[in-house]
């Protein structure tokens, strides 16, 4: 199949200077890959923003199109495992960070990292969930995998509004835990309690306490922001309890002690969804599709914009104007 031309938002950087830019590409633009993809939606997450602004070192060649999720429908295959006209998903792989990624019409990827969806997910709701909530369900798979139960007590979810914190407090929930959702923006108390939340604070307002082991108030935590709240909430942890370290929102330190860990048992787990082996890959999906999949997506998808509007967005997303997640739609 030849497309004569499509649109894609391209960064050229160097030493000195970084632009993004709406540009006519051709298939010679794309990856290699054995497999071609009209893409009909791609996400923002935070590390979009950073790399459609500049502000974070993301990308790792120049020219390239940023976008770290894509779904779309497969025009062209040479793995007989993946027809044409099927619809599949993309989230991570390196795809806008090494790989040319999803903020284009369309995409060449190598088969290995592509996710034929489930026929219970549209791809709207598949790039709903996007990086964001492919990571929120790797956290609880995790934290289950290592012995995480209700009975515990409450997960604290930080950085409750954005795109990983709102799918985190909504599958926790479902699953019957008690969520504790930490979020900075006073007027999203009531979308945090439709999401499942049983509290809602600020950081403040948590009032966590500073020393290397303190009154053990949690059952666990997913904690988007880094920092000295980590180091707290491990100090605040019940015994057996675990930590999914994914982001670094505030900070990207951790002034901590081993003492949560060699006295309560407390594990800290790492979360690198970029990095997921591709078995867990499609168990995580299948899970999206299944038992993780939250009854009020609706209410999580905040806007759909263009391709025009990434840029305007990356700069809201930096700038905490925005909560859930934000759509990209490739055929607008
Ligand atoms: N490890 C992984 O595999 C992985 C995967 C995806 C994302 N991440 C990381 O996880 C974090 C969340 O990603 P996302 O895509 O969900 O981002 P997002 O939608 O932009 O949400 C981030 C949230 O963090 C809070 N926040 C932002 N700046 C903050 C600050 N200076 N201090 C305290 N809280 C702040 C805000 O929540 P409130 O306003 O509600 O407080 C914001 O909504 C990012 O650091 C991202 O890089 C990691």
């Amino acid at each position: 199949m030849t497309i004569d031309s499509f649109k894609a938002l391209r960064v050229h950087f160097s030493k000195d200077s970084y632009e993004a830019r709406i540009e006519n590409l051709t298939q010679d633009d794309l990856n290699e890959g054995d497999t071609l993809i009209e893409v009909h939606y791609s996400s923002i997450n935070y590390k979009d923003a950073l790399a459609v602004t500049g502000k974070g070192k993301i990308l790792k060649n120049s020219p390239l199109t940023p976008g770290i999720d894509s779904a779309g429908v497969v025009v062209e295959s040479k793995n007989p495992s993946i027809k044409i006209g099927e619809h599949v998903a993309i989230t991570g792989c390196n795809q806008g960070e090494v790989y040319n990624g999803g903020y284009s019409q369309y995409t060449r990827f190598d088969s290995k990292h592509i996710i034929p969806l489930e026929k219970s997910l549209s791809l709207k709701e598949a790039m709903i969930f996007g990086t964001a909530g492919f990571t929120a369900a790797l956290c609880i798979d995790r934290m289950e995998d290592n012995g995480q139960t209700p009975d515990m007590g409450p997960i604290v979810v930080t950085g409750a509004t954005g795109g990983v914190g709102s799918f985190a407090v909504s599958m926790l929930a479902g699953l019957g835990y008690e969520v504790i959702a930490v979020s900075g923006k006073k007027d999203k108390v009531d979308y945090l309690k439709e999401l499942g939340a049983s509290k809602v604070s600020s950081l403040e307002e948590l009032s966590l306490d500073s020393g290397p082991l303190c009154k053990a108030r949690f059952g666990g935590a997913i904690d988007n922001i880094g920092g000295d709240a980590l180091a707290s909430l491990m100090a605040h942890t019940n015994l057996w309890g675990n930590i999914a370290c994914v982001g670094l929102a505030a900070s990207h330190k951790l002034d901590a002690t081993v003492m949560p860990m060699i006295l309560r048992g407390v594990s800290l787990l790492g979360i690198s969804s970029n990095n997921t082996p591709d078995q867990r890959r499609r168990k995580i999906w299948q899970r999206l599709a299944t038992d993780l999949k939250p009854k009020n997506l609706d209410l999580i998808h905040s806007h759909t914009i263009s391709l025009e509007e990434v840029k305007k967005y990356s700069e809201k997303v930096l700038n905490r104007q925005t909560s859930g997640r934000i759509l990209v739609d490739l055929k607008s």
